[in-house]
């Protein structure tokens, strides 16, 4: 960028060589217009950075100058100058974006500071934008919240696949987000103003998933009594989802797998091919490739689906998206109950970060939903999320009771923030005898192991 260039509009001669020459002696690109006309016709050839303008003039005023300029140039600076000053018209130019209100006659030595301030700050501005942006792509991509390294792979993974039409299949535990990931790669893709169509492999018998995939032709079995398009068919240059893929029958995988390698199929009880254009997503929580030892998933139809693969990781292993995740949950629970709940104690954070989560993100959802329920104040506290200090991690079958009794103790005290009396407190034991138990299990007051 060259030199800041300024803009002089005043209806005054005087006034405009004046500051002409003040401004360019400060080495800034000047210009005059002696109307607000001449302005905007100015403007509309070159762009200026600050624009001068008088209030009082013939024709358009300053005022509504400051209007049509703001409204075609959100980012230029105007600078207001009157010699009638009243508090109406400050208030008036203020509201409709100038970034100054000046009285004539004008101190030329405040000019110099004053440009130097809006310029610094209109940069500031832009910079913010610039930031916000950028930091709201590395915590989010389309409805995926999550800054740590292991989603940043995920989003990355999705960015490099949505352009093609290979097939993706999506593993990961119950409620990590694999529906949010196929859906996201939906949105990004080529596909996405056609339709993303969703079934739930699990959910039929077979012969329903059959007709829910493939469609039927009137009579084609009993109850049949109209013909109906199958997903697939609805699906018609988009993305269909396959979810919960691990459970389907021998005899579908069968079906399925002639389907992609043909791109076309027969409704139940037909005898026209039908040819579909669509591109195939699938996401499983089951170790497919065990599956395929056991001999109960095929596997050339893995392979199929498998082109590309994406992993979302468990909650467990990117602790650090649980604070973003659960104020994201928090935000959008208050909203919908219309509570006023804006914030998460520290203690309580804790406490949901060293959860186990083995229900992962859909479980930290519910938690806070339920937290929300119970929350009585404007942050949600340890007391609100009591719920989980009782379910979590259940001690196994084999294990000594010394041992459950100094996980129990360590946890507690953890979600007690180290707090000794309030752990004491939960535990029902007395603060002395908590003090012995951590000095005989070598446990640190501090809650910090
Ligand atoms: N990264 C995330 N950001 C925001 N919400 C998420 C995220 N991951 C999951 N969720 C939410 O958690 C819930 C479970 O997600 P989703 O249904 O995608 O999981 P899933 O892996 O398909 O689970 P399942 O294997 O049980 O079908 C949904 O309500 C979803 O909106
Ligand atoms: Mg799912």
């Amino acid at each position: 960028m060259g030199q800041p260039s300024i803009l002089v509009v005043d209806d005054e001669f005087a006034v405009q060589q004046a500051l002409k020459a003040w401004f360019s002696k400060s080495g800034y690109e000047t210009h005059t217009a002696d109307s607000g006309e001449a302005a905007l016709s100015k403007l509309e050839e070159v762009p200026f950075d600050v624009v001068f303008l008088d209030i009082m003039m013939p024709g358009l005023n300053g005022i509504e100058t400051l209007e049509e300029i703001k409204k075609r140039y959100p980012s230029t600076i105007v600078v207001m100058m009157t010699a009638y000053a009243s508090i109406e018209s400050a208030v008036e130019a203020m509201k409709l974006g100038a970034g100054d209100y000046l009285v004539k006659p004008l101190d030329p030595d405040l000019l110099d500071p004053l440009v130097a301030r809006l310029l610094k700050y209109r940069e500031l501005l832009q910079e913010n934008v610039l930031l916000r942006d950028q930091i709201s792509r590395m915590i989010r991509f389309e409805n995926l919240v999550g800054k740590s390294d292991a989603m940043q792979a995920v989003y990355t993974m999705i960015r490099d696949v949505a352009g093609s039409d290979a097939s993706v299949l999506i593993t990961g535990e119950t409620g990590t987000g694999k529906e949010l990931v196929a859906k996201a790669i939906h949105a990004v893709s080529p596909r996405c103003e056609a339709p993303f169509i969703p079934i739930n492999c699990g959910a039929f018998p077979e012969h329903l998933l059959e007709s829910e995939l493939f469609g039927h032709e009137k009579g084609a079995f009993t109850g049949a009594a109209f013909a109906r398009k199958g997903r697939l068919e609805l699906c018609s240059g988009g993305t269909l989802f396959l979810d919960e893929i691990g459970e389907i029958t021998p005899r579908m995988q069968v079906d399925l797998l002639r389907v992609l390698e043909d791109k076309r199929f027969f409704r139940v009880g037909g005898e026209r091919p039908i040819e579909v254009d669509f591109r195939v997503v699938a996401a499983t929580n089951r170790d497919l490739q065990k599956a395929i030892q056991d001999g109960t998933f095929r596997a050339d139809l893995y392979y199929r689906l498998n082109v590309v693969s994406i992993q979302v990781p468990p909650l467990r292993q990117r602790t650090d998206d649980i604070p973003l995740l659960a104020q994201h949950f928090l935000d959008r629970f208050s909203r919908e109950t219309n509570k006023n709940i804006d914030s998460i104690s520290r203690e309580a954070m804790e406490l949901l970060c060293s959860q186990p989560w083995q229900g992962n993100v859909r479980e930290l959802q519910n938690a806070i939903e339920r937290a929300v329920v119970v929350c009585k104040k404007r942050q949600v506290d340890v007391a609100d999320l009591a719920f989980l200090q009782c379910s979590a991690a259940m001690p196994s079958a084999d294990q000594a009771l010394e041992q459950v009794i100094r996980e129990h103790i360590q946890r507690v005290l953890k979600a007690q923030g180290g707090n000794i009396s309030k752990a004491a407190q939960v535990l029902a034991i007395h603060r002395s005898t908590l003090h012995k138990k951590l000095k005989e299990y070598g446990l640190e007051p501090e809650g910090k192991n």
